[in-house]
């Protein structure tokens, strides 16, 4: 039996074009679209099973956030959404996939991380999900295993630059993933600090008595960003490999990309939230309240912010995710309380990028169209789901958001839905809110009340990065 909801009356908004349009969804998927007011929009209204009334409202696409760590174990503890909590908080902020990062351990192949990953999120899910993974031990069997992971729908690998020790990759061992990646198709995300100089400054840092959480956004230093940016993209060249470059936080940075994209290589950018709205101002807040904005790459002075939005218009940036990454400031966060190496890295988001988003909108950094782009088509192009995700066109999954632009709210650890017991925009006034959710045609939020279950979201395997010249 078919299952028909129209979406009537609203603005239909997707990378490529704004129209008003009403959208029938049936069994699941988009249907078909058709100017409001047509012929052909009139007799669907008749043959609908439930009508959607979007009139004012924005008609977009669930947003796919691309970067979130779900459960993470990190300095000691683990990040504070589970997939159950994460996702419905993913739904609340009009997210309608997410692609979290499995980890391999040190010691570990990258079956048993991935497989662990799965039965965290099988059946736990809100929305659906799908898997990058994280090689912590790079050696001649896990570069095998890349293999069997492209085949998979695993087709995306992190890397990482910083933390020696934990999830560190020397440049050998990068170079090694690259030509991997370069032959199966696998993209290589790099985080990109100079870890081993940032643990000397760490160390120097303490000797002097810096143990303040601030000291966190002093030693990890613009200029080792910008050197690993400029060593990944340079070993990249040199696999013949492209390389996404994760939560770019500054200016220098974004200078390597650019470089590097003048030069037509397919190096790309992501950026999150937290670098476009927040600073190192919020790391210097006093009585350690500073550790609640610890994350890394670290926020920057205010001053990067206008080359982050820059890159974002010039598509010199392509996608914006959350890195959403909790821990309570309560007993997690409070670890590093006298040694800000201890405060786990990482901050919650992933219920507000869009809201953020749409108000960098009315704040003329970006525009609707670019905004549905980077929150939603460039990060589902990016990593091999579009157009099942990331717009709305027929045959696509139905998962739309009736996004109310008018409406305002104040963000607030007090009404969010994240399981973490603070936000780090508490107190922003933004216009613009969800109103309901819908993930494969199935209402998840309704009116702003939650009418999801844990278990309706799908592991959603992916093809290879869809941007590869
Ligand atoms: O501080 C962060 N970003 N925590 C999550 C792990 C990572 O490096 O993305
Ligand atoms: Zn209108
Ligand atoms: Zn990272
Ligand atoms: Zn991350």
């Amino acid at each position: 039996m078919s299952n028909r909801t129209l979406i009537r009356g609203g603005l239909v908004i997707t990378a490529a074009d704004e129209t008003h349009a009403d959208v029938l969804v049936e069994d699941g998927r988009i249907a078909a679209l058709a100017a409001h007011g047509s012929t052909a929009a009139e007799s669907w209204a008749e043959a609908a099973d439930r009508t959607v009334d979007a009139t004012g409202k924005y008609v977009i696409p669930g947003g796919v956030d691309a970067h979130t760590h779900m459960e993470l174990p990190f300095g000691g503890t683990f990040a504070s959404d589970t997939f159950e909590t994460g996702t419905r908080a993913a739904a609340w902020g009009g997210t309608t996939t997410i692609v979290d990062f499995a980890v391999q351990s040190v010691g570990q192949s990258l079956r048993e991380g991935l497989d662990a990953w799965y039965a965290k999120a099988d059946g736990n899910c809100a929305v659906d999900y799908a898997f990058h993974m994280i090689m912590a031990d790079v050696n001649e069997s896990s570069l095998k295993e890349m293999d069997l992971l492209v085949e998979e729908g695993v087709t995306s690998f992190k890397l990482f630059m910083a933390y020696p020790g934990v999830f560190y990759s020397d440049d050998g061992q990068i170079l090694r993933a690259m030509q991997r990646g370069s032959a199966n198709g696998g993209l290589i995300m790099m985080h990109a600090e100079n870890g081993i100089a940032i643990d000397v400054l760490v160390e120097q840092a303490l000797a002097r008595g810096e143990t303040d959480p601030r000291y966190h956004g002093e030693v990890r230093k613009v200029l080792l960003e910008a050197e690993a940016t400029h060593r990944a993209i340079q070993l990249a060249r040199v696999a013949g490999a492209p390389v996404y470059v994760v939560h770019v936080s500054a200016e220098e940075a974004v200078a390597e990309l650019v470089a590097a994209r003048d030069k037509g290589l397919n190096v790309f950018g992501e950026t999150c939230p937290q670098y476009l709205f927040l600073s190192t101002d919020n790391l210097a807040e006093p009585d350690f309240e500073g550790a609640k904005y610890v994350c890394s790459t670290p926020l920057r002075p205010k001053e990067h912010q206008a080359a982050l939005w820059r890159g974002l218009r010039t598509n010199d940036l392509q996608v914006v995710s959350t890195d959403h990454c909790p821990f309570c400031f309560s007993g997690q966060k409070e670890l590093g309380r006298g040694d800000f190496s201890k405060i786990p890295n990482g901050l919650p988001g992933v219920e507000n990028r869009m809201d953020l988003l749409h108000q960098a909108v009315l704040d003329g950094h970006i525009s609707r169209r670019r905004w549905i782009e980077i929150a939603c088509a460039s990060p589902a192009r990016m990593f091999g789901l579009y157009p099942k995700k990331g717009t709305i066109s027929p045959g696509a999954d139905a998962d739309i958001v009736i996004y109310d632009p008018g409406a305002t709210q104040v963000l607030s650890a007090g009404t969010h839905h994240m399981n973490v017991d603070y936000s780090a925009y508490e107190g922003k006034r933004i216009t613009g809110q969800v109103e309901t959710v819908l993930s494969r045609g199935e209402t998840v939020i309704d009116r702003r009340e939650f009418t999801g279950r844990a278990g309706h979201g799908v592991y959603t395997p992916r093809s290879t990065c869809q941007y590869l010249s």
